[in-house]
């Protein structure tokens, strides 16, 4: 077939307009921001050779009122399609700032619709790559519609497909409810940014002055407001992160995670782990230090690292099968539950429950935290919402206790009762309604006030509290526990436990939905 004949002119001539678009002129206004093209995204993402692209010619709708001007452009500035990601299918759209600012307009949204649908039919991760000025104003309401459209979508695949967002630029007004709906968002520090409303109306209303990067970068979203919960310094190292990212999960919600082999690194039986928590229950550690003696070498890939960082949370592999991870970092507030970090919590379990990743606990929490800041901001509920998580998912769920578990603190953290599968402690656990200051303090209130020498008789009474009360033994001779173990044992008693669960069966009672505290 002669492509260059006459009855294919205009098929080549369309390819040959498609190439001029994307120019190096185009490319160098991204690259002097420090940004790269959609085209540079897009090629960093997929495996080589394998992106096929969808809907490259289509051109922006006409509008009914003319108001500014319409770039006529092919591809109405988002590419989108689909390939391989590490040999597997993945659709991915990519926004194009220098076509009208990426703006979204008709056209560009029923092409990410597009995508969003095939990418459910086909149960295959989605992933988007925001770079836009938002809601295309010269089109008006049709604009407004399209990110409905899309954010519909997005709430009919959730808990389907796992669905990503990269921001890699600006992401402001309605548009950020895109990402936000998404279950993880990446951001790439410095050149992307989110929020509702832009430094200008901040400053028109309230007066105060703020700049992109303070009032929504990358930082902002990874460490105060959640919103973001991995962030690094490039686009390549983002995108780097976020191919490793997919190899923990499965590609839909009725497959099961990938499986890859493990190198055996890391022994069954691994003494070191009977050395990381300090005898003085006082004495913080890193609980890190404990999961990378558990899990397979290097493959615990933590998820927002600097938000509610009073909670680890991650995924990892166990004999090359993906895991969660959720533990309590003493090393941060002591390990305490505030807020943020039983909202992470609740999220990251409600994640691996939906694409079925067993959810493994490491615990070491002396409480909620105390305080009218957070009474005040809702601790009751926010709390809720990890116990409601725990209970609710139905993927293996097993329990480590290393150290503290006090309070309604013990019972969110995946207790027995809660539906935990195997819950084990190490010897050093101390299982009680509160700590033995707290317990002491409350229980010999008079004994103490009369004594002659307060500070030894409170000294002894902790002691006895702590051999009596606060220890692993009680629990486990009770059965409130499965066992308590050796630490070294830990990788062990996980693998066999999984091996066990490996045909778990839950009936849900059938309903709508539960009543999650939101
Ligand atoms: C149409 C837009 C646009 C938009 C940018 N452009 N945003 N065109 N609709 N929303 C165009 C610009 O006119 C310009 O065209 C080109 O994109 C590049 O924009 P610049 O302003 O030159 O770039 P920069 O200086 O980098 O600033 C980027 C920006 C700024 C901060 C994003 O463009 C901006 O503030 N845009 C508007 C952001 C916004 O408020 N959007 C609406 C959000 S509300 P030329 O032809 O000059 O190259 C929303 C509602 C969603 O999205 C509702 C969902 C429910």
């Amino acid at each position: 077939m002669d492509l260059s004949g006459k009855s294919y002119k205009s098929f080549v001539e369309r390819q040959e307009a498609l190439k001029k678009q994307y120019s190096p002129e185009q490319a160098s206004k991204q690259h002097v921001k420090g940004k790269l093209t959609a085209w540079e995204r897009i090629g960093l993402l997929f495996d080589k050779g394998t992106f096929e692209e969808i809907d490259a010619f289509v051109t922006p709708a006409s509008t009914p009122v003319e108001f500014g001007k319409i770039d006529r452009k092919y591809g109405d500035g988002v590419i989108v399609g689909h390939g391989k990601v590490n040999g597997r299918l993945v659709f991915a759209y990519a926004q194009d700032f220098t076509i009208m600012g990426g703006s979204l307009g008709l056209v560009h949204s029923r092409k990410i619709t597009k995508v969003q649908e095939m990418a459910l039919k086909m149960g295959a991760p989605i992933i988007g790559m925001l770079d836009s000025g938002g809601a295309r104003i010269q089109e008006g309401v049709a604009s407004l519609s399209g990110y409905a459209s899309i954010f519909h979508n997005i709430i009919q695949s959730s808990g389907i497909i796992p669905q990503i967002s990269v921001i890699m630029g600006p992401c402001a007004g309605g548009a950020v409810y895109s990402p936000a709906l998404t279950d993880f968002v990446f951001m790439v520090s410095h050149t992307s940014y989110m929020f509702v409303t832009g430094p200008n109306v901040v400053k028109e209303v309230l007066n105060e002055d703020v700049t992109s990067e303070g009032l929504g970068g990358a930082e902002v979203h990874a460490r105060k407001s959640g919103v973001a919960q991995m962030i690094y310094d490039d686009e390549e190292n983002t995108i780097l992160a976020l191919k490793k990212f997919l190899s923990y999960l499965p590609s839909n919600n009725v497959e099961n995670p990938p499986s890859v082999s493990d190198d055996g690194a890391i022994p069954n039986f691994n003494e070191r782990l009977r050395d990381i928590v300090p005898d003085d229950p006082n004495k913080a550690y890193d609980v890190r230090d404990i999961i990378n003696q558990v899990v397979d070498r290097n493959t615990f890939f933590e998820t927002a690292e600097l938000f509610g960082a009073s909670l680890v949370t991650g995924f990892a592999r166990l004999r090359g099968r993906s895991i969660g991870i959720v533990a309590n970092q003493p090393k941060v507030l002591a390990g305490v539950l505030d807020i943020d970090s039983s909202v992470k919590g609740a999220r990251f379990i409600r994640f691996c429950d939906a694409f079925n990743i067993p959810i493994i606990t490491f615990e070491d929490v002396p409480g909620f935290l105390p305080g009218v800041d957070q009474e005040h901001a809702g601790i009751i509920r926010h709390g809720a919402k990890l116990l409601f998580a725990y209970s609710e998912a139905t993927v293996p769920k097993i329990t480590i206790i290393l150290r503290k578990a006090y309070g309604g603190a013990f019972i969110v953290m995946n207790s027995k009762f809660l539906g935990g599968d195997f819950n084990y402690a190490w010897p050093s656990a101390e299982i009680a309604v509160m700590g033995p200051d707290g317990a002491v303090a409350i229980l010999y209130r008079k004994e103490l006030a009369e004594s002659k020498n307060p500070v030894e008789l409170k000294k002894e009474l902790v002691k006895k509290y702590r051999d009596r009360i606060a220890n692993p033994f009680i629990a486990d001779e009770s059965g409130y526990i499965d066992e308590v173990i050796d630490p070294a044992l830990t990788r062990q008693k996980i693998i066999s436990a999984l091996d066990a669960l490996s045909n778990k069966w839950v009936k849900v009672p059938a309903r709508k939905h539960g009543n999650m505290p939101l």
